[in-house]
Order: C-alpha cells, then structure tokens, then sequence
C-alpha cells in the first residue's frame, strides 16, 4: 500500500515536472510560422493539473528500428529511464537491423501484450498501416516518434525535431563556408541524404536545397556527377558502408582527389551517411588539410571523433534527452485525457491529414561549440569522444 502511495506521488511530481518542462521548451521550439501557443494541461481550467493515471498498471510499448545505429540506442534507453521514472511499465524492442517484417511482428506483439500507448521510429514510413488498424481498434494511442507514420490515421501525434531546421542548418553551413555570395567559385559538390522510405529525408534534403539550389543554379555550385535528385542520393537503411560505397564511385568516376578534381564539399543529411563519404574520403587520399567540408546530423560519438582528426565538418545536435521527455509529457497527457503538448499543427501531413506536432529545436554542433554543447550539457564525457 505504501509502495503504491508512493508510487503515485512520484508520478504526480513527474507529471508537475513534465508540464513544466513543456512550458519552456514550447518557448523556443519549432518554426516561428508554426508555433501555436503552448497548451495548458486542462484547457478548460488552467489552475487544475492533469490527473495523474496510475502509472503502475499502465504499459508502454517503444519499438525503435534498429540498434546498429548509436542514436536509437540513446533514445531507447532515454526514454525507458524516463517512463519508469514515472512510474510506467515500458517493453522497448529494436526492429533487427533495420527489418520491416521484425518491427511489425513486435508491435503486434505490443498490442497483443496488453500496451496502452505505442511510441513508434519506424524503420518504413508506410508499412505500418495494417498494425496500426489493429491498434486504434483496440484504442491504443499511437505516437510517431522523430520519423513520421505514413498513410494510417492512427497516429495521434508526432514528437520529433525541426526537421526542416536540420537541413536548412546543412544547407547554410556549406553556403557560409565557401562564402557562396562573394567568392568566385565554382565549387564542386555532391550530395548524400538517408533512406528513401523515411520520410524524415523529405525535410532534410529539401531543408538544405532550399539553400544550395539557387546557387546550383546560378553555376557557383557544380554537382560533377550529376547526381543531385533526392532519390538518387538516397542511402538505403541510411547504412555508412553504402554511402562509402557509393561514394567510392563518385571518387573514381570523376577523378576526385588530391591532386584530381577538387571536391569542395560532401552534403550529407546525417552522421552515417556523412562516415561512410569521409572513409571513402580519407582512403582516396584527402588529409585534414585538405579535407572537403562534411556536413551531418546526430552529433554521433564516431562522427565527433572524425571531426576533432578533421575528417568532419559538423554536425546537428538533437538531444535526445529532451525528445524523450516530451514523448513522457506527451503519453502521460493523453493517458489523463488531457491535451498533449504540440507547438505545430501545420507541417506534417501523413496522407490522411496533418498529426499534430511537437517539434523540438536542433542545434549546430561544431568543434567551436562541442564542449558546451555535449560534454559540459553531460550528454558524453570527454572521454567518449577522445578515446
Ligand atoms: C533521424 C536521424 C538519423 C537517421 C538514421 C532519421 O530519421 O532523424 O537522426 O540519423 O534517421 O537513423
């Protein structure tokens, strides 16, 4: 008995925490056009919280697409830390390596386990809409998480970061480098972004065009291979070996090198897309002395090595840490049958109309900032990252 009071005064503490977190990060996240005001617990009543659901007989079911990637380990383990500190029961699977039919068995498996909320990444946008009817018939909320579920009106809501923001940070790294406005150029470039059944690429790629394209345009940026469509840059699983590889093949074929073509810059939509180029970069000879500009996403412990040896231009930080705690604040409103935190109901279409949206704000990671950013912020000890 007493554990139980206890437990459901911890939960009334994390959910006064939660809102409170929410109310100052709605201040800052998301595009200026598509915040909407932050929303208030109870509407209806802003002096009285949420009630707290019991936590203790509730079940979440987090289905993450694979662990061969550093970030879903993160976020897995985030945000099962986050939800048993409040208090709820979480099974956290990871889809293989990367496999559609594994991640569909487990959330059938969630739903048949008894979950009352399922957080999903999924590995393919548009192959979860079967499962998916299955859950809704069972009114189990369903929160898409940081890549958005396509074609199902099941979803409830998305929680993920500006997406938009991440590519447009790309986009104007690489401007701001070459000084595109003033130098004389032409500078060649070539491009990278993730797996074409993610939808999160759609924002990426066409964050950063929405910067470079006037200049390719304009002939200052030159794309010798010709390869410059979103899905002919496409890295299937975002896998770093098939950006290496394809990579490799742009080298020989058009005779990039030291002392071949120049190669100015490497537009890569995240971390492992961004390793696998600069592999193939560093095995076709390029030293940090003459090393292209490399952009990624992820702050990934392997890519913040590459860029302290040079090998890596920057990233974009998305913590991960504060993406899990509004999934909490997100999960423990709707189980109090509150309105969940959203700060854009604008953006994000999943063909059966737009989810409403909680975008959090990503950062540029550099060697400038990388202190402040990730080691004095606690997310990797300088350990991790010089070892
Ligand atoms: C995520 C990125 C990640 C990529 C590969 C995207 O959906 O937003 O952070 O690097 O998937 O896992």
């Amino acid at each position: 008995m007493k554990n139980r009071i206890r437990r459901v005064l911890s939960l009334a503490l994390a959910v006064f925490l939660i809102f409170a977190l929410t109310a100052c990060n709605s201040n800052n996240a998301g595009t200026p056009e598509s915040q909407t005001p932050p929303t208030s617990p109870d509407s209806s009543n802003p002096d009285s919280p949420p009630q707290p659901p019991d936590a203790s007989s509730m079940k979440v079911g987090i289905s993450m697409p694979t662990k061969s990637l550093q970030r879903w380990n993160q976020d897995g383990e985030n945000m099962q830390k986050a939800f048993v500190a409040a208090g709820f029961e979480v099974d956290l699977q990871y889809g293989g390596e990367n496999e559609v039919p594994v991640q569909i068995s487990q959330i059938e498996n969630m739903i048949s386990g008894g979950c009352n909320v399922l957080v999903i990444a999924a590995i393919e946008g548009d192959s979860l809409t079967e499962v998916l009817a299955r859950a809704k018939e069972k009114d189990i909320a369903v929160i898409a998480y940081d890549r958005l579920i396509m074609g199902t009106d099941a979803v409830s809501y998305y929680a993920t970061f500006d997406n938009w923001q991440v590519g447009v940070f790309q986009g104007e790294y690489i401007k701001d480098q070459l000084n595109l406005d003033s130098a004389a150029g032409p500078f060649n470039i070539e491009f990278f972004t993730g797996d074409p059944g993610d939808n999160n690429i759609n924002f990426f790629f066409d964050g950063a065009m929405s910067v470079l394209q006037p200049y390719l345009d304009s002939g200052k940026l030159v794309c010798p291979s010709g390869q410059t469509e979103k899905l002919t840059v496409a890295t299937i699983s975002w896998s770093a070996e098939n950006a290496q590889t394809r990579m490799e093949n742009i080298i020989s074929s058009n005779n990039y090198g030291p002392n071949g073509t120049p190669l100015h810059a490497v537009m890569c939509s995240n971390d492992s897309t961004a390793q696998g180029a600069s592999n193939a970069l560093v095995n076709a000879g390029y030293t940090a002395e003459n090393f292209p500009i490399v952009t990624g996403q992820d702050c990934d412990i392997v890519s913040m090595k590459n860029m302290l040896q040079g090998f890596q231009s920057m990233s974009v930080f998305k913590d991960t840490r504060t993406l899990a705690n509004q999934v909490v604040a997100m999960v423990t409103a709707i189980l109090s049958g509150s309105q969940p935190p959203i700060n854009d109901t604008t953006t994000y279409d999943n063909g059966t109309g737009v989810i409403p949206s909680f975008l959090c704000e990503p950062v540029v990671g550099t060697l400038q900032n990388y202190k402040e950013l990730l080691i004095d912020s606690g997310y990797y000890t300088q350990d991790q990252l010089e070892s």
